[in-house]
């Protein structure tokens, strides 16, 4: 009876799906071309997409939205009018994929340049194919044999869209592509959406913007080469002045590309709203010779009728069920030791065993050692590149300190930074030749380093053999893979004078870093890996398909990570968000707070703690072992659950709250910050979400107090209407709580 019952479970969630709620829905999934209407649509998860071929050929958008009926679509796209002689038809109807031509005023997806002068394109619908979940529209210029694959990818479970293309030169002459876009999106007219982007700088990523979407066109953008901590390839946009955490619809997307990246969000003449994104323009070409192909980066797309709270949920489970290396079941995330805020370069194998004996006291899993352990590392001046462990700081090579480190019970990782490299260094005196310049210029340092031309197959070479060599020869589990400065005079002089084959560096480099990282990962596939760029310099669904945590800010204060975090669970799973217990005063703004404090700002995340534990006193100890033994019990939920954003810290807020619910609903953990009391109010009532209303949920205190007449038991339907009120007052204050479904909580006892 019990293993028919599990064997019904299985099969019940293997035809299931996450709904934007976080609910589970039945899985109807299917793409479906109609050859009479000559209609494309995409429904899956509750969602549908449809576009067609119109009279002129070429490929329209029709609907993205909430599921229409299976009939609905009886006729096929009809080109919009255009309006006078200024804003003819091209531009006014809404286009899947465009190219530049025909009198085309808005963004084009595609701009090539052909060796005759020609530069007109239009492209129009030449064949397609569906398999499963998958549909490629092949489209053709009306004269030339220039084909454009469009993709799409849709999965069952959320309904997001993964959109790509491939322009494929099928003349006898080389061409240069000017502008490729992975996707166009279009949404229906209208004067009120708005748009949520995220902006931010080195120690400050991931401020929230919300502003109308009007006449014009908004850009987001990465011109450094990397994906950048000014601007993160994600938007949504939302329908109506009601929207809001919970309610309303939206449309969001994110571009998995870690180079130069451009979206931009547009309404045109006649109000249409289109999205494009993919590699930036600004300073790209593209060479294609006869029988070439260039394959943009993927746009994925999702839709959500319950609020930006229901979108931000859907790609959360999207990316650990689909993006992640280790989807659909990525282990959660270890708590680590850091050692980069308490000894800085001064790492040697005394100083790092001692710290690292302290952390296992506390119940750290992974010890990672950060910059300083190579070449002649001292300070920022030199070393980069030289990739030998240095012999005055560990004497006996890493092996007694890695043996050291699981003696106590933790696995090792290492900091390596490897696509940089100092002037002062072996490498560079050997091969100044190999970092990105323009020959007879200056080559402008930052941190006083140069980047090295990771296009070139002897820099991938290079690097790939080194990191493969400190895999193979150290027993090492985890890799922090640092980047820290962006572009400059991006030159690439080994392939020739041809600008064009230069400007390849935009692509070939990031093609190439991502080679290296699937690479290691087949050769070392135990091994785990961190993106860092200065903080949240390089966070992007590209490289969390080859990365499994990401270093989302060198800002570590707790109070401004709490607005950092928040920010960042927009668009990415807090199951990557790392976040360590760093010392206070903090160095960003020298602002104090409690240990406790600094924990829970963390446990919403992927605890670490980065503290100088030499200067810890046994209440330090016991405060973060009871803290680090209690999110043990709640990371799964806080890592892989559904998050709810209840209280937002954005905008100078005074309080903030985060519940996160365990997907089977048995668990959820909420915590609630203070910054400082204002007039003896106390702490807005607090309702929960997301819960089961039938479920009898007990809380229990992960630290700080209820009101005293919060009971100790009540349904999941009291939590979430009734609510409860958290003690908080004074300034900088925290508080956490377990609510666990009571009816386990017996059963396992
Ligand atoms: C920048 C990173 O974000 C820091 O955590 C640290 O690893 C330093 N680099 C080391 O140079």
């Amino acid at each position: 009876m019990k293993i028919q019952s599990i064997a019904l479970k299985v099969l019940i969630l293997l035809g299931s799906a996450i709904t934007t709620s976080g609910a589970v829905a039945q899985i109807s999934s299917s793409i479906r071309f109609d050859a009479q209407t000559k209609i494309f649509r995409i429904d899956a998860a509750g969602i549908t997409y449809a576009f067609g071929v119109n009279a002129q050929n070429q490929l329209q958008s029709i609907y993205w939205g909430p599921q229409i009926g299976r009939d609905d679509l009886l006729r096929g796209p009809a080109a919009n009018a255009g309006v006078a002689a200024f804003d003819p038809s091209f531009t006014t109807t809404p286009l899947e994929y465009a190219g530049w031509g025909a009198g085309l005023f808005v963004e084009p997806a595609l701009k090539i340049s052909f060796p005759d002068g020609n530069r007109d394109l239009v492209l129009q619908y030449a064949s397609h194919s569906i398999e499963g979940n998958k549909l490629t529209v092949t489209l053709r210029d009306t004269s030339r044999d220039l084909f454009v694959d469009v993709h799409y990818h849709v999965d069952e479970a959320t309904g997001i869209i993964a959109r790509s293309s491939s322009v494929i030169n099928r003349t006898h002459e080389p061409l240069v592509i000017e502008q490729i876009a992975a996707a166009s999106w279009n949404l229906s007219p209208g004067t009120d959406y708005f748009l949520r982007y995220l902006t931010g700088r080195w120690a400050g990523e991931d401020t929230l913007q919300h502003q109308k979407i009007l006449p014009g066109e908004t850009i987001l953008e990465s011109r450094r080469g990397s994906t950048g901590h000014q601007n993160n390839p994600w938007f949504a946009i939302e329908r109506g002045e009601q929207t809001d955490e919970d309610f309303g619809e939206v449309w969001f997307g994110a571009l998995a590309w870690s180079g130069s990246w451009r979206i931009t969000v547009e309404q045109d003449q006649v109000r249409n709203i289109r999205i494009n994104g993919g590699f930036n323009p600004f300073d790209f070409a593209y060479s294609l010779k006869p029988g070439e192909k260039l394959e943009s980066p993927v746009f994925y797309g999702g839709y959500s009728k319950d609020g930006i709270g229901g979108a931000s949920r859907l790609l959360h489970h999207f990316e650990l069920s689909r993006v992640l290396p280790q989807a659909p079941n990525p282990r959660p995330r270890p708590v680590i030791y850091n050692s980069w805020e308490a000894t800085k370069f001064a790492v040697n194998e005394t100083g790092q065993e001692a710290l690292a004996e302290k952390a296992a006291r506390i119940g750290v899993e992974r010890f990672v050692m950060d910059d300083g352990w190579f070449g002649q590392r001292k300070d920022d001046h030199a070393g980069l590149g030289d990739w030998y462990v240095n012999p005055q700081k560990f004497p006996n090579g890493f092996k007694p300190m890695i043996d050291k480190v699981h003696s106590l019970g933790m696995d090792f990782g290492l900091w390596v930074e490897p696509e940089m490299v100092n002037p002062d260094s072996d490498l560079y005196r050997k091969h100044p030749d190999w970092v990105l310049n323009f020959p007879g210029r200056a080559r402008s340092e930052s941190r006083n380093q140069l980047v090295l031309n990771l296009a070139r197959r002897d820099v991938r070479d290079y690097v790939y053999k080194f990191l493969d060599q400190l895999l193979s020869e150290n027993d090492i589990a985890f890799l922090k893979w640092d980047y820290n400065r962006n572009w400059s005079e991006p030159g690439w002089p080994a392939v020739g004078a041809s600008s064009d084959e230069q400007k390849k560096v935009y692509v070939a480099y990031i093609e190439n870093l991502y080679g290296i990282l699937g690479e290691l990962r087949a050769k070392h596939p135990r091994v785990e890996i961190e993106s860092c760029s200065g903080g949240g310099g390089r966070v992007d669904l590209g490289i969390l398909t080859l990365t499994d945590e990401v270093w989302p800010s060198d800002n570590t204060d707790p109070f401004d990570r709490l607005r950092i975090q928040d920010g960042f669970t927009y668009a990415y799973t807090p199951g990557v968000m790392v976040a360590w217990v760093t010392d206070s005063p903090n160095w960003v703004n020298n602002r104090t707070t409690s240990l406790n404090y600094r924990f829970l700002s963390s446990m919403q995340g992927s605890l670490g703690v980065g503290a100088n534990l030499d200067t810890w006193g046994p209440a330090d100890f016991e405060t973060a072992k009871t803290l680090i033994a209690a999110y043990k019990q709640i990371r799964e939920t806080v890592q892989h659950g559904s998050l709810y954003r209840l209280i937002s810290p954005q905008g100078g807020s005074e309080y903030s709250a985060t519940e996160s619910v365990s997907i089977d609903k048995q668990q959820a953990v909420l915590f609630a910050f203070l910054h400082s009391s204002q007039m003896g109010y106390p702490f807005p009532q607090i309702r929960l979400r997301g819960l089961n209303p039938t479920t009898q949920y007990r809380v229990t205190p992960i630290s700080g107090a209820l009101a005293k007449e919060t009971p100790a038991i009540a349904s999941g339907s009291y939590w979430m209407r009734h609510g409860l009120e958290v003690n908080l007052k004074g300034d900088m204050q925290a508080s956490a709580f377990k609510f666990e479904d009571n009816s386990a909580v017996h059963s396992s006892n």
